[in-house]
């Protein structure tokens, strides 16, 4: 079975190699010497598991999520006009995409684990590294799980009251996406197998909903059928472009909530390592999954408009509810309703497992305060719990009875980052509470574009300052520079429209510059990366390329 683990020793691999359990054996394992063993750098290379299909699978499991079904009215309110929309949504995808190969490029050229931290490390010097990681963790990992948390509550109080009460107190949505959350953290608390099971129960209910949403539209579009009269018939008449806006401003909103839908597609990057092939297969899963994806998503949102009048959409986030009770009514709008707020859990679950490991890498790296990588309540390292033969573990009555109930009888029970899940915990609540879907979107998407900016900018660098550097898969130039371009205009644009946000984002970042000085920089074997050739990745690099 799979090993992460072995991106522990240096760098946060932040993901579950694949939805099956093996993947997750990384934290929940028993407690075996060989598995100790097995987690060295020199075992890295035996442990290459992932194949094409894996990773296609790994990362179109984490792009398609919450966005299809929430953000088409934010896409819709801000520019405006369905063709005008469609516009967004292609735009977006097609800036993934070329996210998506910038990123191809660097992980054939530095095969790690780890991603953007470790590109950008290795680019612009261990600072800029861990600014990403340390910003993942305040902002970027709780801002999207609260994100999908608040859209979770959204659907769940709309499966309750119906799709067509207008207004909603916010609380409404909120009180349900905080039990989610303390649900799944409370799953990821007690195994991290369950947790694993629990993921890939989950996933069918995403493909369900939008396998669901396109087939329904697509019949409703050809025969007119309804069974709600009067059938949609706003597409055939009105203008396509109608009242679309011209403000650039409304474009850049739309498209940070288009983005959010495509989100994810740097997430085989954390993984690299475990590739058995990845300077073949990476870029392959990308250019498979990304246009696959964008395929998806503008057939659902023809989909969409086929069924819905435009104006209808706009009004809640729950497009989805909207479409159900429009095709069948109420039974349509509560089943919708229900399958996407599965899926929403199911992703809920899975970030809040990455967000976990996240806190703990970082916690045995040093990067914060010891507690945050250490295993269950935190008492003892992870090694010494690791250690304790099962026999000799004492066991509440509540763990022996899930041991039980769930057959997790190895002593793998609440062996999991308790206090990294609870951090994580903590700053995910902040965000619902303070938070709501329109800011937070942008908010997140500032953040996470502002660091894409500058990890495939680094790609620009790295081929001026290192031309010969082998690069088993390049990009056409173009392709960095677009998403360079772009990205910098839609956080240019953030900056002048939400100064308060991104003052609040930039904040964060900034905070991290002390934590370095304090914590990581001048250590043995740290800090290193960046100068090229002692630090530790640096020579199991120059190791596995064989040089
Ligand atoms: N694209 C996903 C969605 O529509 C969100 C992905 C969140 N980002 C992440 N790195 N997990 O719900």
């Amino acid at each position: 079975s799979y090993s992460v683990s072995s991106a522990f020793d240096f760098t946060p691999a932040l993901f579950p190699l694949s939805s099956t359990a093996g993947g997750y054996t990384a934290l929940g394992a028993p407690a075996t010497p060989s598995l100790e063993r097995a987690n060295t750098l020199e075992n890295l290379e035996k442990n290459k598991t992932l194949t094409y299909l894996n990773g296609l699978s790994l990362v179109i499991g984490l792009i398609i999520g919450s966005g299809i079904f929430s953000s088409p009215s934010q896409v819709n309110l801000h520019v405006g006009s369905p063709g005008a929309a469609l516009i967004v949504w292609t735009i977006s995808g097609l800036l993934a995409w070329t996210g998506a190969a910038s990123y191809a490029e660097l992980g054939g050229a530095i095969p790690l684990n780890g991603g953007a931290q470790v590109y950008l490390a290795k680019i612009f010097g261990e600072l800029a590294g861990f600014l990403f990681t340390w910003t993942a963790i305040l902002v970027l990992k709780p801002g999207s799980a609260a994100i999908i948390a608040i859209i979770l509550g959204e659907y769940v109080v709309r499966a309750i009251i119906g799709a067509e009460v207008e207004e909603i107190n916010p609380w409404f949505n909120k009180a349900p996406a905080l039990a989610a959350l303390v649900l799944v953290t409370l799953f990821n608390c007690i195994s991290t197998r369950l947790t694993a099971r629990i993921g890939d129960g989950f996933m069918i209910f995403k493909f369900i909903a939008l396998a669901a949403v396109t087939i329904i539209g697509i019949i409703v579009a050809a025969t007119g059928l309804s069974f709600r009269t009067p059938a949609n018939t706003e597409w055939k008449t009105v203008g396509w472009l109608d009242n679309t806006s011209h403000s650039i401003s409304d474009w850049a909103v739309a498209l940070y909530a288009g983005l959010w839908a495509f989100d994810g597609w740097d997430n085989t990057n954390y993984v690299t390592g475990e590739f058995k092939n990845p300077t073949r297969d990476l870029p392959r899963v990308l250019h498979t999954a990304m246009p696959a994806v964008i395929l998806c998503y503008l057939l659902a949102n023809i989909s969409y408009i086929f069924v819905l009048p435009f104006a209808d959409m706009n009004t809640s986030n729950a497009v989805a509810v909207a479409f159900g009770s429009k095709v069948f009514g109420p039974v349509g709008a509560l089943l919708l309703a229900l399958v996407v707020s599965l899926s929403a859990f199911g992703a809920l679950n899975a970030t809040t497992f990455t967000s976990g490991r996240l806190v703990y890498v970082s916690g045995r790296e040093g990067y914060l305060p010891d507690i945050f990588g250490r295993l269950g309540l935190g008492t003892q390292s992870s090694e010494q719990q690791r250690y304790i033969p099962n026999k000799l573990r004492t066991r509440s009555s509540i763990t022996k009875f899930l041991e039980k109930t769930l057959g997790d009888n190895d002593g793998s029970l609440f062996l999991t980052p308790i206090p990294a899940l609870a951090l994580n915990f903590l700053l995910t609540t902040i965000y619902i509470v303070i938070g709501e879907f329109k800011t937070l979107i942008t908010f997140y998407g500032c953040a996470g574009y502002s660091f894409y900016f500058l990890t495939v900018l680094g790609l620009i660098v790295l081929r001026i300052r290192e031309p010969n550097l082998e690069r088993p898969y390049r990009t056409w130039i173009t392709t960095p520079v677009i998403f360079c371009c772009v990205s910098l205009f839609l956080v240019s644009r953030a900056v002048v429209n939400e100064p308060g946000q991104t003052a609040i984002v930039l904040a964060f970042v900034v905070s991290g510059i002390p934590v370095y000085f304090w914590r990581v920089a001048g250590r043995d074997g740290r800090g290193k990366l960046s100068r090229g050739e002692e630090g530790k990745s640096w020579k199991f690099w120059k190791r596995w390329r064989g040089s």
